[in-house]
């Protein structure tokens, strides 16, 4: 297998740029490590470790270590919306140190905090953004790198291109990662010839054999082309892309009146936010474990049109590292 040299294989210490990025409910112990072991870096998402897949956190985290011994990472939600998710994520990161983490994939809120606690440890900090106004604050906060979330990214898509954000954000000086959009190896060397640093792929390591999403949910994947992806509201209260089903089409796309009245006034938002939480945390985990295939309410982005089969994680990073 071909191994590259890029700021993000440097900082991370992997021999290929592809973060298995964090992804709510779909991380599993299992995928991350394949994706490590593979010479990507597999993110852990703690709320998917813990909640979806039952594992206690530390425990978790070391069943991860007994399957792979190269570098992981971990996402830190740091939207501060309630004191004790806040107390929460402090104490997942200190065990995630203390357990020899030592790259973190920050999202939302500032990252500080974070940077703060790893980097006396030799810890490196990614911070997800989509504009220009987050980057400053996430470099401001001193983060290592920026993770550019495109417009074609599964989860939460930005507004921009991946060559927009090159253009807005390149110039800020820090190493690049584009996030949104890789679903074959072309796109991932495209991603490198504008100078990202590497990629955050989610959607395409749904598709995989060590992911344990339902059967249902990755051969929803597999037929997807890029126009079934909509942008909902009704999930989080801010866009998420999903699968156009049944389930989305009954369900509509925007956040209902009241919702929306909910959004509008500050401390009415952050209510709002906590009751979409706690609602779509729920819904996203039986969703995508039901075998049945009935709760057809299933996250991915738009890079679906390159995927067309189930493979192992390992392979899939290795076919992109030679392609
Ligand atoms: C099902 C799903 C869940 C996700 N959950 C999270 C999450 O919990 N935290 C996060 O920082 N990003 C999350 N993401 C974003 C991914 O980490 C990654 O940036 C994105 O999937 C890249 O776009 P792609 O799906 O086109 O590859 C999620 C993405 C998907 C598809």
């Amino acid at each position: 297998m071909r191994t590259f040299d890029t700021a993000l294989t440097r900082h991370a210490h992997i021999e290929v740029p592809i973060i298995c990025g964090a992804m709510y409910p779909c991380s599993n112990p299992e995928l991350v490590a394949a994706a490590s072991e593979a010479g990507g870096i597999g993110i852990i998402q703690p709320i998917s470790l813990t909640y979806v897949h039952g594992h206690d956190y530390r425990e978790g985290l070391r069943l991860i270590r007994r399957l792979t011994s190269k570098p992981i990472g971990m996402n830190a939600l740091i939207e501060a919306s309630s004191k004790n998710y806040h107390e929460r994520m402090i104490r997942w990161v200190n065990v995630a140190l203390e357990e020899g983490v030592r790259f973190f994939v920050t999202s939302l809120g500032n990252p500080k905090w974070v940077v703060e606690a790893a980097k006396p440890l030799g810890g490196i900090v990614y911070h997800d953004v989509t504009e220009r106004k987050w980057a400053e604050k996430g470099l401001a906060g001193g983060v290592h790198g920026l993770i550019a979330v495109n417009s074609r990214a599964g989860g939460h898509a930005g507004p921009k291109t991946p060559a927009q954000l090159m253009d807005e954000l390149g110039p800020l000086g820090a190493p690049l990662v584009c996030a949104g959009g890789i679903g074959t190896p072309k796109e991932f060397h495209d991603a490198l010839a504008l100078g990202y640093a590497g990629v955050q792929m989610g959607t395409r390591f749904i598709a995989t054999t060590e992911c344990r999403a339902s059967d249902a949910y990755k051969q929803a994947i597999i037929r997807a082309q890029e126009n079934d992806i909509v942008l909902s509201e009704r999930i989080t209260g801010v866009p998420v892309a999903v699968i156009n089903t049944p389930f989305i089409q009954r369900m509509g796309l925007k956040a209902g009146p009241l919702a929306r009245w909910m959004l509008r006034g500050r401390r009415r938002k952050r209510l709002m936010r906590s009751i979409y939480a706690v609602k779509s945390l729920w819904q996203l985990k039986h969703a995508s474990l039901d075998e049945t295939g009935e709760k057809d309410y299933w996250q991915a982005g738009r890079s679906v049109a390159g995927i067309d089969s189930v493979e192992s994680a390992g392979d899939v990073i290795r076919r992109f590292a030679d392609g």
